[in-house]
């Protein structure tokens, strides 16, 4: 093994958010215990891991060569982990953006061929290397934003070739972000697929016997997620296609219950995925199961913003013991926002969660979902040394200065990176 040396210490930061805790996803109380250390320090070594943690005052003398970062009047805490994005799309959808502000609704665009169906003509449309520059630009603003771990899903492909080219494209992004892929081919049924019931089911099929399995060959995918919703799949075919995934050894994630109570999040549940995403529909039994089922809860509260709809209810989330996650959703459609930190901030005012708690679900939770909560979202000795830097001694003003450029400093494994 190579010798680590420990080679930069952050110290003297009023406070340092550890969120060292419990491993696993976070719920209730546990939520908000953020593991502060005040006048803390944070030591990273060559490796790019984080060799020690603790109050500056105790800092080992043996430390001494190190570059030093001074961060007094400043907060340490993980980066940020966006569990819910799908950044690879070609084109945009700012036509749309005008004809919702003038009141028409997302649903009806998207029944009536525009929405996702726009965005995947345009993905189909162009070069792989056009969708890397241009999904490159929106992951490096998200970057310099605070965000260092990504979830990015396809789904703006539909068939095979386009689909696996959305992929190869988010594990290219891989190289210099970290990355873990979702299949989403069960996004929407395409226009080609449109024509007949017949049509319907052999798209269906053609997920699960064809995309799914080329996708799992190619090691192109970590989870597979399914939009089961009105107007795009319903439980019995989301169903289906999930347990294609599940026995390709794909992890699950489910798009559930933005748009209605249509038993997504139930179907999530009895499946055990990793999360279930939105959530806007849904009330005491649906939060029951999840929390048995050890389901995290992501909530997109920049979606229900755009889209004029309402906040899913975190406060009770929390309160019935189910972990809860907040993410961006950045998609070309019902929510392109980027910069998760601003979104932190509406799960706050939207989603009711605490600011603690949102400091949680966008870090420790978020990476417990990507199954990643041993390498990132909190600063213990041998997590990765993914942290930030803010300029403020308090993190509550992420919320109370929210879309502030609060995010002085990224860092991913122990590199500056904005
Ligand atoms: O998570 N709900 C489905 N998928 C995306 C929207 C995608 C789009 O409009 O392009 C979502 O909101
Ligand atoms: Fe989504």
């Amino acid at each position: 093994m190579r010798p680590t040396a420990p080679v930069r210490i952050f110290t003297a930061a009023a406070a340092v958010h550890t969120l060292a805790g419990p491993d696993g996803p976070r719920s209730g109380a546990a939520m908000a215990e953020l593991g502060t250390i005040p006048h803390g320090a944070v030591v990273v070594d060559d490796t790019g891991a984080i060799a020690w943690v603790g109050a500056t005052s105790d800092l080992p003398a043996s430390f001494a060569d190190a570059e030093i970062i001074d961060c007094t009047g400043k907060t340490l805490m993980p980066a940020f982990v966006d569990a819910h994005t799908h950044l690879v799309w070609g084109g945009d959808r700012k036509d749309e953006l005008e004809m919702r502000i003038a009141g028409a609704d997302y649903e009806r665009i998207f029944a009536t061929g525009g929405g996702i169906l726009s965005s995947v003509r345009q993905t189909r449309a162009i070069d792989d290397d056009t969708l890397y520059a241009q999904s490159l630009v929106r992951i490096e603003r998200m970057r310099r934003a605070g965000t260092t771990t990504f979830e990015i899903k396809s789904g703006y492909g539909l068939e095979l070739a386009a689909e696996l080219r959305q992929l190869r494209v988010a594990r290219r992004l891989g190289a210099d972000f970290r990355v873990r892929t979702t299949c989403l081919a069960a996004h929407a049924v395409p226009a080609e697929a449109r024509v007949s019931a017949a049509a319907r089911a052999a798209f269906i099929e053609s997920i699960c016997a064809e995309i799914l399995p080329a996708v799992a060959r190619a090691n192109l995918a970590d989870f597979a997620d399914v939009f089961c919703d009105r107007g795009a799949f319903d439980v019995d075919e989301s169903r289906r296609v999930l347990l294609a995934a599940r026995a390709l050894g794909l992890g699950l994630r489910v798009h559930a219950n933005e748009l209605g109570a249509t038993g997504g999040a139930q179907l999530a549940a009895e499946l055990g995925a990793a999360s279930a995403d939105h959530l806007l529909y849904v009330g005491d039994a649906e939060r029951t199961a999840l929390r048995e089922a050890g389901v995290v809860a992501i909530l997109l509260p920049g979606t229900s913003l755009v889209l004029g709809k309402p906040y899913a209810d975190g406060r009770a989330m929390v309160e019935a013991g189910v972990p809860v996650a907040v993410a961006t959703d950045c998609n070309p459609g019902s929510c392109a926002f980027e910069n998760l930190a601003m979104v932190l901030a509406l799960a706050c005012y939207g989603n009711r969660l605490s600011p603690a708690e949102a400091v949680c679900a966008a870090t420790h939770n978020a990476a417990c979902s990507l199954g990643l909560g041993d390498r990132v979202g909190s600063l213990k000795p041998g997590r990765r040394a993914d942290l930030l830097v803010l300029d403020t001694p308090d993190v509550r003003d992420l919320v109370y200065h929210a879309g502030s450029p609060l995010v002085g400093q990224v860092w991913q494994d122990g590199l500056r990176v904005a």
